[in-house]
């Protein structure tokens, strides 16, 4: 089906199941967290991903590394299917991708020593055998993300926050994969040091062409370093496009809303503004219509029958799902 080079996502679902007790009864419910989301991103590029905590982004970042096997969809890597590959076929494809995560402290492993961590996808995949390549590697590693070379027989929590997360990225970059995706890289991070791990992660993209696919509430981050952006509420894509055209001219009432809530923004993820009503929960368990109508000041009869699909703007080049949006401003 694909023969351009490039990470994709084509129309993945993932829809959680789940039991909740209610009173003395147990509810089921089904928590669309990805519903038909499709995206590509090419070598030396970076894409971002951005909306409320729980919209799904880190289910789509999870789905593309074949953390979590979709429902519904495909994934694929240049020509190969992912989706439908198994065992050693699928571990090889797999060194191509990694991905870094927000939490440092959870993502690494507190009773391996920092050599080891580096190193350990590497020794899985017998790419290095002996003591003296691992530690080799392991000191070519730290000088590739910035640490000393002795910094390699610490613990985790004998780093700060900032080198927890340079360990998370030689990791991430060891195996030489073409492809990392980047779940809120900086987040749990110092101000002070977020813009050190940008600049090693930029550098190292442009030293290796890693594609990236950006996973962020931070908005001016991405405008910053994102050629182009989707922006997701309660399960799916409601704008998409180059990020000048969607961060400067949003279409879409949800991505209005929610870059005017930017100055809102905690370091835990997007609230939105206290005057857009209704809840991202419920909205994720919709099946028919749009999922924004709960909190749109636009919304009419249609937006609860209808699914509104991702089709080109006519007032501009990005994407937009909305029934609305071209008589919005
Ligand atoms: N393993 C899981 N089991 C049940 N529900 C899950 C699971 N993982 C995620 N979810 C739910 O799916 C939704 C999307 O989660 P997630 O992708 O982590 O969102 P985000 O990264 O945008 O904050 C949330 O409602 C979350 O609670
Ligand atoms: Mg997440």
């Amino acid at each position: 089906m694909s023969e351009e080079a490039g990470l994709k996502l084509v129309e993945g679902v993932k829809y959680f199941h789940i039991s909740q007790a209610v009173g003395l009864k147990t509810v089921k419910r089904v928590i669309r967290a990805v519903d038909g989301v499709s995206f590509s991103t090419m070598p030396s590029e970076t894409v971002g991903l951005v909306g409320e905590s729980g919209c799904g982004k880190s289910t789509v970042g999870k789905i593309l590394m074949r953390l979590l096997n979709p429902d519904n969809g495909s994934v694929w890597l240049d020509d190969l299917c992912l989706t439908s590959l198994s065992g050693e076929a699928l571990r090889k494809a797999r060194a191509k991708m990694s991905m870094v995560f927000q939490d440092s402290t959870a993502a690494l492993n507190p009773r391996q020593r920092v050599a080891d961590i580096v190193v350990e996808s590497l020794v899985a995949q017998r790419r290095i055998k002996t003591v003296a390549d691992r530690r080799a590697e392991a000191v070519r590693l730290m000088q590739t993300v910035g640490l000393p070379a002795d910094m390699i027989y610490r613990y985790p929590h004998e780093l700060s926050g900032g080198q927890r997360q340079r360990v998370c990225i030689a990791r991430a970059v060891s195996g030489e994969p073409s492809y990392i995706v980047l779940d809120e890289p900086t987040s749990a991070l110092d101000v002070s040091v977020r813009g050190q791990i940008i600049s090693l992660l930029r550098d190292l993209q442009n030293e290796r062409g890693f594609g990236y696919l950006l996973i962020s509430h931070d908005i001016s981050l991405v405008k910053h370093i994102c050629k182009s952006v989707m922006v997701m509420y309660a399960g799916r894509v409601v704008e998409s496009g180059d990020v000048v055209d969607v961060l400067s001219n949003p279409r879409h009432p949800y991505t209005q809303i929610l870059l005017k809530s930017v100055l809102t923004t905690q370091s835990t993820g997007i609230q939105l503004a206290q005057s857009v009503k209704g809840e991202l929960g419920n909205a994720l368990e919709e099946m028919a219509g749009c999922r924004f109508r709960f909190r749109c000041p636009y919304a009419r009869e249609i937006c609860s029958s209808t699914t509104p699909e991702l089709a080109v703007h006519s007032g501009g080049n990005q994407n937009v799902a909305c029934h609305f949006s071209d008589s919005l401003s």
